[in-house]
């Protein structure tokens, strides 16, 4: 068998390992045995990062944040060397300081050669302190970790003593602190540790375990071990940088976007200029508000958004049976092109020139789906919105669209050929929304269409937010 030099590798790749290994919580190296076992199987990598968009935002190019990690004195210790370098796979720049008790299970010397930097261990350093080192330590970073967390730096933060290094800069944070207690089981349970445990939460500390298991001491075992490394990694991840918000978690979301083909003949098809752009955009935005989302799309030259089923269809037909076999959904929205005629009599054989001039094609009009999902009786979704894409009399037609086709919300937009909307990036809107008879105007400014799926995804968020 070849050995593999992980260094060896260029930086991207590398720098996606080492990202892809702490989000398993494993090593690298077993991180590449994984890789190189299912590739081996001939099969998609189970464990692998999620697509770009579905992926915590991690900047990958530039350092997350910066962590004052102060390392306690215990033998869950020399899990931190561990953590040091969790955290840097994460791009966070990680400063260690030591207690005077820690020196005893792991030494400065190791810390500051996984954190490539300096590490600090004394409050009355002449060297860091000329400058109040201390407070520089617990303002200059975005999160301070404590880990180990010992009953002893514990009960010292509870009651706000600043008599060593570390208890002194996490009484001068002024940043959110993360906790990761480790003690013995008895320690854990005593009632002064309960006490100070419930009073550092009461102040808004963050804590992360201890979990059970089996301890140091020979034969015991109870709660008190350490979290593991990738897992205070990833609580101090998520405290740096908290998921968004997610307005429309638990909806269903079904959308059309793109222009319909219908055939002509095998090799001839009628079409319009629908690039479908603003369709997957509003698709991408719903699903990263925490929708279910289902996008019915005509034939188009873009990506599947990350994270949305995506139902490839022809023609206008074909998307009416997709569509009705998506619902039901909570929120419907028809971006399609879709076209308003078809060939009624689609040749079989390519149509051929003949003597006798053009062939005759009669054209017959398309199921009009949004009017038919519009009309359901059972499975109607509970708001549907409509797309009015109008050349002249812009309002007018939208408002009279609305009420024809029956829908609950229609965005109207010109698409007269000098807006360059049709295929271009940018789209001026706007919203027509149906309260009973009437009917309310919003029109907003020139956006791109990502601005536009963003700005309705969150009025849709609002509107269900509100009618829950
Ligand atoms: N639509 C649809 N099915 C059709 C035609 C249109 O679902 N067969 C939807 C579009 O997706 C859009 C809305 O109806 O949400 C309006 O489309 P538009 O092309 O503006 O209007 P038409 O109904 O085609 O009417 P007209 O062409 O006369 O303006």
């Amino acid at each position: 068998m070849a050995n593999l030099t992980i260094r060896r590798l260029d930086d991207a790749i590398r720098d996606e390992l080492r990202l892809r290994a702490a989000r398993n919580g494993r090593s690298v190296e077993d991180e590449v045995r994984v890789i190189l076992r299912e590739a081996a199987q001939n099969r998609a990598p189970a464990s692998s990062l999620p697509a770009p968009a579905e992926r915590p935002a991690v900047d990958v190019s530039n350092r997350l944040a910066a962590v004052t990690l102060i390392i306690g004195g215990g033998i869950a210790a020399y899990k931190s060397l561990d953590l040091i370098r969790r955290l840097k796979e994460r791009r966070i720049d990680v400063r260690c300081v030591l207690t005077k008790a820690a020196q005893q299970f792991v030494t400065p010397l190791a810390a500051s050669a996984l954190s490539h930097e300096r590490v600090y261990t004394d409050l009355f350093d002449p060297e860091s302190e000329f400058d109040a080192g201390h407070i520089r330590l617990a303002r200059d970073c975005d999160l301070i970790v404590v880990a180990p967390a010992t009953a002893d730096l514990m009960a010292k933060m509870a009651n706000g003593h600043a008599d060593d290094l570390a208890s002194a800069i996490l009484l001068a944070a002024n940043k959110p602190i993360l906790l990761a207690p480790a003690m013995n089981p008895l320690m854990w349970n005593n009632a002064a540790t309960r006490r100070n445990v419930m009073q550092l939460r009461r102040d808004g500390i963050h804590t992360i375990g201890p979990n059970s298991g089996e301890m140091a001491e020979a034969g015991e075992a109870g709660i008190g071990r350490m979290s593991e490394p990738t897992e205070i990694a990833a609580a101090a991840e998520h405290l740096l940088r908290p998921p968004k918000p997610q307005p429309l978690a638990g909806k269903r979301v079904l959308i059309t976007a793109g222009p319909t083909h219908e055939p002509i003949d095998p090799v001839r098809y009628i079409a319009n200029r629908s690039s479908g752009k603003q369709g997957f955009a509003i698709a991408a935005a719903a699903q990263a508000a925490g929708a279910e989302v289902v996008l019915v799309t005509g034939p188009v030259d873009l990506r599947d958004p990350a994270g949305v089923t995506v139902i490839h269809v022809e023609s206008a037909r074909d998307m009416l049976h997709k569509v009705e076999a998506a619902l039901p959904a909570d929120i419907a929205i028809f971006a399609a092109a879709v076209a308003d005629w078809r060939v009624a009599n689609e040749g079989e054989q390519k149509l051929k020139k003949t003597s006798a001039g053009m062939p005759p094609l009669q054209l017959v009009e398309n199921p009009d789906i949004l009017a038919t999902v519009s009309k359901l009786k059972d499975k109607r979704p509970p708001l549907v919105i409509g797309f009015a894409a109008e050349t002249e009399h812009l309002i007018d037609n939208a408002k009279a669209k609305i009420k024809r086709k029956g829908c609950d919300w229609i965005v109207a937009n010109d698409v007269s050929p000098a807006t360059g909307v049709m295929g271009g990036d940018r789209n001026t809107v706007h919203l027509l929304t149906r309260d009973g008879a009437e009917i309310g105007v919003d029109s907003w400014p020139v956006m791109t269409k990502e601005q536009v799926a963003t700005q309705l995804v969150s009025r849709i968020a609002a509107e269900v937010g509100a009618s829950r």
